[in-house]
């Protein structure tokens, strides 16, 4: 029987205590530190060479579908009643709305250091020490809405205009490409500065502190983050019924991209399983 991801604010206030808590113990028994570790080796980014598999890339979707199944399936090695919700980032949209409650994610980093400092991921808590970062910083840290140089979090209208376009993807399948649903959602845009972050990007630089970069798995806002932008993707395909994940064969010997992206039926690493098999989970999970 497939399980339920449901909307963060929909959950009650058992079932926020018990997926904090199984967050807590993964994070003890040290396998949520093999999750930053990972996601951190899978940020590669297409000025450089070889493969991409987690961004800048076609399979930006299915990698993270993956990646959050994963994490998934440690919670509910622990409690099996746990499932990842997901942050409605079109609804609740200020640093006082879900999921930056006391028993959720805690609130915003305070205004010195943007250190949390409250709810289960405040560092002087002793349950969430950052040890496998990109700076030596061992407490997480939050910038929500960056108190300096706001910025605001994509908007319903702006997630639309992914959704609509009826093309999964587009040569040459990286962070350039203004056609096609995976960038359009994965959000590289044009121009400069905040105006080029779109949706699943400008989130990210909205929450600020440890969710800029490769380590932003730190912030566990990270899995309602991308449970909402895997919710996007059967959005996608219930709106364009028979589009596929593409491209469907690799790029030829004499394309740039040739060996750098990975095809519908290729293994998308450091998994064993293809995008392909990736785009139907109805047998796993459902959204409520
Ligand atoms: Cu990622
Ligand atoms: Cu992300």
């Amino acid at each position: 029987m497939a399980y339920t991801r449901k909307n963060v604010t929909a959950l009650t206030r058992a079932e926020r205590r018990r997926f904090v808590d199984a967050l807590l113990r993964v994070k003890r028994r040290g396998e949520y530190d093999e999750f930053v570790r990972t996601h951190i080796e899978y940020y590669t980014s297409d000025g450089e060479n070889g493969l991409r598999a987690a961004h800048m890339a076609p399979s930006f979707l299915p990698w993270h579908r993956r990646f959050l199944l994963e994490l998934e399936r440690a919670l509910r090695r622990v409690d099996p009643s746990v499932t990842v919700p997901y942050w409605d980032w079109t609804r609740d949209r200020t640093p006082v709305s879900a999921p930056w409650t006391e028993d959720l994610m805690g609130g915003n980093g305070r205004r010195s250091d943007r250190q949390v400092t409250t709810g289960p991921f405040a560092y002087a808590h002793g349950a969430w020490t950052i040890n496998e970062g990109v700076t030596d910083g061992k407490f997480l840290t939050r910038d929500l809405g960056r108190a300096r140089d706001p910025i605001d979090l994509p908007t319903r209208s702006e997630l639309d205009r992914a959704l609509k376009d009826p093309a999964y993807d587009s040569a040459p399948w990286d962070s350039t490409v203004t056609r096609g649903f995976r960038n359009k959602l994965e959000g590289w845009g044009t121009g400069r500065g905040s105006v080029s972050w779109r949706n699943h990007n400008r989130v990210h630089r909205w929450v600020g502190g440890a969710m800029v970069g490769g380590a932003s798995v730190n912030d566990p806002v990270f899995w309602l983050h991308h449970a909402f932008v895997d919710l996007q993707w059967s959005r996608w395909q219930r709106r364009h019924r028979g589009a596929r994940y593409l491209p469907a064969s690799p790029p030829g010997a004499g394309d740039p991209q040739h060996g750098r992206v990975v095809a519908r039926h290729q293994r998308m690493p450091p998994w064993d399983v293809t995008p392909d098999e990736l785009e139907d989970v109805s047998r796993i999970y459902r959204y409520a």
